[in-house]
């Protein structure tokens, strides 16, 4: 048999993408339930700063923690490994800060890796979002339609009567319409309190019990979810929502066309990109890091979407040789 080698990433890196993961799960859940989220964050931060840090490759931030005069770290822009090969990086080290800092569910620590140019470089504003999984991939939907009629066309393409289907949304208020928009359907909805990228992933995930995501939430946790489809299968439909002028100048800037522009999984996460996510709490996808007397244990999943291999690894830390605790300041 050929074995086919990447023409551009390498796959070993895809290992060293879920130590970075690895690490700053284990860095966050040490603050998990104690109410701290900028402390759970930073962590998660300077743990996968360090780690980026020792990767075999010329790596730049495109979506990361914000811009450089408000993010110390991970900022965006910020050059990261120390290989040669150029790549685009776009991560959350901890995504759901709230979740983590209250012990509640899928709380993620998350890496995408792209060739130079494979993520939409959006600006961290909000974003209109619609997802399913990788079996309907066929069925296209127009992300301006209403949620009724977006309904009725999974409906009829997943052959899934509408009152078995369950709707994914993010528990804000600005969802209420929409809310009811969905329960006039029939539909059913799973409100959950954050952590969209990984309701996006769980569209794409068989035992999951989602069928759909909807709602509103941030432009970055997008383009991460995206990074996810790309590798799994499953279709995002985006658009981002501009508060005013200065937003869109600034989108402008980032290679966006016009205020209406439509954004599809494609468009948000291109070209050959690898993801890892490790958990830092339970969740859909993934067990969040555990720990005894003298280990920590992780969950994670990596995977490429050159070749759609899905990898879950289970690894067992010793916290006595590995100075983990350290990132737990
Ligand atoms: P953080 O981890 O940065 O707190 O993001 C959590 C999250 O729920 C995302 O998953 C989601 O996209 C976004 O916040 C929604 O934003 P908001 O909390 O402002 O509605």
């Amino acid at each position: 048999m050929e074995i086919k080698k990447s023409l551009l990433l390498d796959r070993n890196l895809a290992l060293e993408a879920v130590r970075v993961t690895e690490i700053a799960a284990i860095a966050s859940s040490f603050h998990m339930g104690r109410g701290n989220e900028k402390a759970a964050d930073q962590s998660a931060v300077n743990a996968m700063r360090d780690f980026l840090n020792v990767l075999d490759v010329s790596g730049k931030v495109v979506i990361g923690e914000g811009e450089r005069d408000k993010a110390p770290m991970l900022y965006i822009g910020e050059l990261v490994g120390k290989g040669k090969t150029k790549v685009d990086i776009a991560l959350d080290p901890l995504e759901g800060t709230s979740i983590t800092a209250k012990g509640g569910e899928n709380a993620l620590s998350v890496l995408a890796i792209g060739e130079e140019g494979s993520f939409l470089h959006a600006p961290d504003i909000y974003m209109k979002k619609v997802a399913y999984g990788y079996k309907y991939e066929e069925l296209e939907i127009d992300i301006d339609d209403s949620p009724e009629k977006i309904i009725r066309d999974f409906s009829n393409f997943s052959k899934i009567r509408q009152e078995n289907i369950v709707v994914c949304i993010l528990d804000r208020r600005r969802h209420e319409e929409l809310i009811n928009q969905v329960r006039s359907t029939g539909a059913r909805i799973k409100l959950i309190p954050d952590g969209d990228v990984s309701a996006v992933i769980a569209t794409s995930i068989d035992d999951s019990g989602i069928d759909l995501y909807m709602g509103v939430g941030g432009s970055p946790e997008g383009v991460l979810a995206a990074a996810a489809l790309r590798c799994l299968g499953g279709k995002i439909y985006t658009k981002l929502i501009y508060e005013d002028n200065k937003s869109f100048e600034r989108a402008k800037k980032m290679g966006v066309k016009s205020k209406n522009q439509v954004f599809k999984t494609n468009d948000l996460a291109k070209g050959d990109v690898m993801f890892s996510a490790t958990g830092v709490t339970d969740g859909t996808l993934l067990k969040g890091v555990r720990i005894d007397k003298d280990n920590a244990y992780t969950h994670s999943v990596v995977m490429r979407s050159e070749t759609s291999t899905i990898r879950y690894i289970n690894a067992k830390h010793n916290l006595n040789i590995k100075k983990y605790k350290s990132y737990f300041n």
